[in-house]
């Protein structure tokens, strides 16, 4: 017999809507009254079941703590005009899921658990998606390695979950960024185009630095010359230089192909205005900005969705940039704003209905 993926639900006893407003709530503190659980043994994922939202208990050999098999996910769910509620492209989210499930020779999760599962969880606590403008309800999907045992080798046993927090608008201000010549996030061959959790441990140190500095976040650059740029902190950078957009390439594997990074691309070729996903060196900046032609920086990622750079610091080098003037990032900004909260055209069918 075929087992039914789709989830039991245990229902929490009282929620906790009653004591919060949802409107500003900061990001990633205010989590919803379920959450979803499926586990993953002999072979095969269980039923997910959806639960009240609470600890879990873990044991102290639970390999993901030791050996890092521990993989996540970031998308959102927008309220729409009239009430319908609608998740930004969680197809891409989950594809991306299991390619850093591969990478880390951890089980793929099947779309009826990742997405089945997540609409029904949505649907469940359709009265926590704020309905206020710039709002949005944040998801997290994520799968750790469970097994009892300290021996460094594939977990037998896994666990995916997903949590969900309601969060305002994520006004980040301008940001100072700092070039990064010493540490690095991602090498060929690495992990950096995963979202593994380790890739993030790992970057606390060198943003912890680069903040004690006076920076906000640092951009990454590559392992050996520390000459072309990766990504910034949690989000995939973009330079405006003249009448073209410039954005490093995904083909070396040490970046995040970001959903945010593919649909900006696509609403600039929708305007006609060239692309260039390649390798992007310091020195081509520096010269850009000389020539007075690097006219935009910016980042994007599904937190802030664009958020505009104003100084980048490179050794003893400094460009600044006057954010005000970002023509081009602030219409993407809007356009991406518009097809997300349903209040334009969503041409491309990015929009998926719970
Ligand atoms: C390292 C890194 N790069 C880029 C991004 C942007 O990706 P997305 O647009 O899918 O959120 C994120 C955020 O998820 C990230 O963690």
């Amino acid at each position: 017999m075929v087992q039914s993926m789709t989830p039991t639900v245990l229902r929490a006893e009282a929620t906790k809507l009653a004591e919060l407003k949802l409107e500003n709530l900061p990001f990633g503190k205010h989590f919803t009254d379920h959450m979803l659980v499926a586990d993953y043994a002999d072979g095969a994922w269980g039923r997910p079941a959806i639960v009240p939202y609470a600890p879990i208990e873990v044991h102290p050999s639970m390999s993901a703590l030791h050996y890092g098999q521990s993989i996540f996910e970031g998308m959102k769910a927008f309220r729409h005009p009239g009430g319908a509620i609608h998740i930004f492209r969680p197809t891409e989210n989950l594809a991306r899921f299991n390619r850093s499930a591969a990478r880390m020779e951890m089980p793929p999760i099947p779309e009826e658990i990742f997405l089945g599962g997540l609409r029904e969880l949505i649907r469940l606590e359709a009265a926590w998606v704020p309905d206020y403008p710039d709002h949005s309800l944040y998801i997290r999907p994520f799968m750790f390695a469970t097994d009892h045992y300290l021996g460094v080798r594939p977990s037998e046993t896994y666990r995916f979950m997903i949590i969900l927090c309601p969060s305002g608008p994520f006004f980040l201000e301008p940001q100072r960024i700092y070039v990064e010549e010493h540490y690095v996030r991602a090498v060929e061959g690495g992990t950096g185009f995963a979202k593994a959790a380790g890739n993030y441990g790992a970057s606390m140190h060198p943003t912890a630095l680069a903040r004690a500095k006076g920076y906000d976040q640092v951009l990454w650059t590559d392992p050996v010359e520390h000459r072309y740029v990766q990504e910034i902190g949690m989000m995939n950078v973009f330079f405006r230089v003249g009448g073209t957009v410039v954005t490093p390439s995904l083909s070396e594997g040490t970046i995040l192909p970001g959903v945010t990074r593919s649909s900006l691309i696509t609403l600039l070729h929708d305007r006609g205005v060239p692309v260039e996903e390649r390798r992007v060196s310091m020195d081509e900046l520096l010269d850009a900005y000389g020539r007075g032609e690097l006219l935009e920086v910016f980042g994007a990622g599904t937190a802030a969705s664009v958020s505009f750079i104003r100084e980048l610091a490179y050794g003893d080098r400094r460009m600044t940039f006057e954010v005000d003037g970002f023509e081009w990032a602030r219409r993407l900004k809007d356009s991406l704003k518009g097809i997300q909260q349903g209040l334009q055209e969503d041409r491309h069918g990015w929009m998926m209905p719970v």
